[in-house]
């Protein structure tokens, strides 16, 4: 499906983006794996082939244009972008409003959305010298629906469905396509390593909101991505697309 691709994917050392890496690099793509966590990537990048290791803060302007840079020199171009890297609020967390310490939400927003910009920044060049391309957010249900003491998450994710939408209307005249998709609660360290631990029956809660009545696993969000970032999904852009079991459909 992927087959002579060359893709970026950012958070690839964990879930979903993990997922994403390990799927595409069976799909034919070539990869360049973005992550700050350099231990872990580079074992993932290890798995997938000739796969390209950069390891890298997404909130980090100068290391993301040497990404795409080395991406280029090594493989030639760079043809798609899966931009996933992202974060929970502090602690996993729950802050009212009026409660909320800035100081996180300044760092949700720094690599959730402002982060996102970055890669944009500097990857829409090296789409167009390509000859377009697609690039994929990890937005969430939550960039759909509201969530009570979730306001930096929530507030990322919506920005980040509109940002889809902006780069979306404005690449369209170079080929490339911009979208974003929403999963519901996913099977990752995001939530088993660090919000069930501390919250006795969060896990239950949380499966029973999807009709489904269970929790993602990463692959099957990676599938949806990788559909959007390959050449099936060519007619597509723009959209904010569920992957959910079904929590947007209540
Ligand atoms: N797990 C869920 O239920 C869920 C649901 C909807 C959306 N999401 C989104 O999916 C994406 C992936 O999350 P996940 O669930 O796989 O979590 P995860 O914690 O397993 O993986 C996230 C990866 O991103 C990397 N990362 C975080 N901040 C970074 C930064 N500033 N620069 C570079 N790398 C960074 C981490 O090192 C990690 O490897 C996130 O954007 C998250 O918000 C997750």
């Amino acid at each position: 499906m992927l087959q002579g691709k060359v893709l970026m994917i950012t958070g690839a050392a964990s879930g979903i983006g993990e997922a994403a890496a390990r799927l595409a690099s069976g799909y034919g793509a070539q990869l360049a794996l973005v992550d700050r966590d350099a231990d872990r990537l580079a074992g993932v990048a290890k798995a997938c082939g000739d796969a390209l290791a950069i390891p890298c803060d997404v909130t980090d302007a100068q290391g993301i244009g040497r990404a795409v840079a080395d991406t280029e020199r090594h493989f030639g171009r760079l043809d798609g972008a899966f931009d996933n890297a992202g974060v929970e609020q502090q602690g996993a967390g729950m802050f009212p409003v009026d409660a909320y310490p800035m100081a996180d939400f300044d760092r949700v927003l720094g690599i959730n959305l402002r982060g996102q910009m970055l890669l944009l920044a500097a990857q829409l060049p090296a789409l167009r010298r390509a000859g377009g391309g697609s690039i994929v957010f990890t937005a969430s249900v939550m960039g759909l629906f509201g969530q009570p003491g979730m306001a930096a998450y929530v507030a990322s994710k919506h920005a980040l469905a509109g940002l889809a939408k902006v780069a979306a209307l404005e690449g369209a005249k170079d080929c490339i396509r911009v979208n974003a998709i929403a999963p519901g609660a996913v099977r990752t360290p995001m939530l088993t390593e660090r919000a069930f631990p501390q919250n006795p029956g969060y896990e239950a809660a949380v499966a029973a909101t999807h009709p489904l009545g269970r929790l993602a696993e990463p692959s099957e969000i990676a599938e949806a991505a990788l559909w959007l970032l390959s050449d099936r999904a060519s007619f597509v852009t723009g959209t904010v697309m569920p992957v959910d079991g079904g929590y947007s459909a209540v």
